[in-house]
């Protein structure tokens, strides 16, 4: 089975949805319908029959990615992209059929599909024409959607309005676009709080709120993101000063995480980030093995009090499966050491350390050619000695470390300031060589002259997703070990500077397994 994009995720009468693309036939991508499981924690989850398969003449080659809007009257509503018998791409609605079954189980088309469609008048690439995000209502009490798209490699959010969800014209100029960008895939838009760090419902804007535009670049599968202001007056969206809009800006993650969005969680007031990881295998494996793709764990989602950055950290229910904490008293760790942590299920566990610099005077020069931090990372992974750092975890490691994935920081000295790098080092986590092994690396805005450096990494097998500096920096990665399965894996802490570093808090806790699909 292949499972890819998270769709139209929503919380409705207390019961949390999450659609996915979803090939009911095969490990690979294709035939691509609606699959659907709801939740009342987001941890375990129950599998319903596929929500939307194709039909109809404007769907009959697939159901694409879309979002859900709750409407007036408590009424959930859907738009998704449907490929039609001539391979456009058009958008189409769909609604619960009976709004009185708890889990919505069965969706209906609207017989006026499909809504949004590419013409000769409008111009739209009917090959770049899709994934419609959460609608939003305007100070006019009229609907907005965007739909991601590009027009000779601009890519693109095209704005369209509606006032009774049915009927959408399209606005004369896209919410926002940029030159050179290629497709803009899964558009994501939507307000934070520039006040506290709780969650806004879609609709809402003001003075204390900033928006978030976050697309997923087809050219480079990764999820970009810039945080700006949106003028409801003028439907027009506009990075905030030093917000970069390209493949040079913000990233939800810096190792696989795509097609993400986001939905409001209005029974605890939080934003709620879903993503597709993808394996790292490749397709026969992934065939021989009978599946494909994840869903990263949901993560809360906030504005930095910087105004910045977007923070991101595990939702708080993640914690239900800790289990058996095990906890390293306050140490100091000479620079050459490994320290195994032991008593908990290694394959299948939560851990959170700190790490404190008291000497930065000897860090390595920052070359200032050095602008790419996972080439850097590449370059200098965790086996290359440094002066301050790396240090960090050995997760999913065999016994004898022949396997291991490295997630760890590295200090440079930079032209006016201590530089952190995070890493997250696959370049020995299998000794099988089907996988695509590339280490990802990212700069980390803390300074540690006067800050711990703090990381958490959740392990789940095949799984390791690391947050550094609270959520500031995030990092992804899929590792397949041959050696390091099961009760064979073990953790560490490791250091290989030349200079030893605290660890004051370290506590790892085993997991366990929810109820999933
Ligand atoms: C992103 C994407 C979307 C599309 C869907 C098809 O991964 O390509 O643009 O709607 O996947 O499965």
């Amino acid at each position: 089975m292949g499972f890819s994009d998270p769709n139209g995720p929503m919380i409705y009468k207390g019961i949390y949805h999450l659609f996915y693309q979803y090939n009911p036939k095969g490990a690979e991508w294709g035939n691509i319908v609606w699959a659907h499981s709801t939740s009342t924690d987001l941890v375990n989850w129950t599998p319903h029959i596929p929500a939307i398969v194709p039909s109809q003449e404007y769907d009959a080659n697939g159901c694409w990615s879309g979002s859900a809007t709750i409407l007036p009257g408590y009424k959930p509503a859907v738009l998704y992209t449907g490929i039609n018998t001539q391979n456009q791409q058009v958008q189409n609605l769909a609604v619960p059929k009976n709004l009185s079954d708890p889990y919505l189980t069965e969706w209906v088309k609207s017989p006026l599909n499909p809504l949004m469609e590419p013409t000769a008048t409008n111009m739209i690439d009917p090959g770049s024409f899709r994934d419609p995000t959460t609608a939003w209502l305007g100070p006019d009490g009229g609907w907005r959607v965007s739909i991601g798209s590009q027009s000779n490699r601009t890519g693109m959010a095209i704005l369209y309005r509606s006032k009774d969800f049915v009927n959408w014209t399209k606005a004369e100029r896209p919410l926002y676009s940029a030159n050179d960008t290629g497709m803009w895939e899964c558009p994501d838009f939507f307000p934070v709080s520039a006040l506290v760090p709780v969650g806004l419902d879609t609709s809402i804007n003001g003075p204390d709120v900033k928006h978030v535009l976050k697309v997923s670049l087809s050219d480079s599968l990764n999820d970009y993101y810039t945080i700006g202001t949106y003028n409801s007056a003028m439907d027009t969206y506009a990075p905030v000063e030093g917000s970069v809009d390209s493949n040079l800006g913000l990233r939800y993650d810096y190792g696989k995480f795509y097609a993400s969005k986001t939905f409001f969680d209005s029974k605890n007031n939080r934003r709620i980030l879903w993503a597709w990881i993808k394996e790292s295998s490749n397709a026969d494996d992934d065939i021989k093995k009978g599946w494909s793709g994840v869903q990263a764990i949901p993560r809360t989602l906030w504005l930095d009090k910087s105004g910045k950055r977007l923070m991101q950290w595990p939702i708080l229910e993640i914690e239900k499966l800790r289990t058996n904490q095990v906890d390293l008293p306050n140490k100091l760790i000479e620079g050459g050491t490994i320290l195994e942590v032991s008593g908990i299920t290694a394959a299948q566990a939560d851990v959170e350390v700190s790490f404190e610099v008291k000497e930065l005077e000897k860090a390595e020069m920052l070359d200032p050619t050095w602008t790419n931090p996972q080439t850097l990372c590449s370059q200098k992974g965790a086996s290359i000695k440094g002066s301050v750092g790396p240090f960090g975890l050995l997760v999913m490691a065999s016994k004898g470390l022949q396997e291991y994935t490295a997630v760890f920081f590295r200090i440079f000295k930079g032209q006016n300031k201590y530089v952190v790098l995070m890493c997250s080092d696959q370049s020995r986590s299998s000794i099988g060589n089907s996988y695509d092994k590339t280490t990802y690396g990212a700069f980390l805005d803390v300074d540690p002259l006067h800050e711990k450096l703090s990381l958490r990494t959740l392990i789940d097998h095949s799984i390791v997703e690391s947050f550094g500096g609270g959520g500031k920096s995030c990092i992804t990665a899929r590792v397949y070990p041959v050696l390091a399965v099961e009760d064979g894996t073990h953790l560490h802490v490791f250091n290989n500077g030349a200079d030893s570093v605290g660890v004051p808090k370290l506590s790892a806790w085993s997991m366990k397994k929810a109820n999933i699909n």
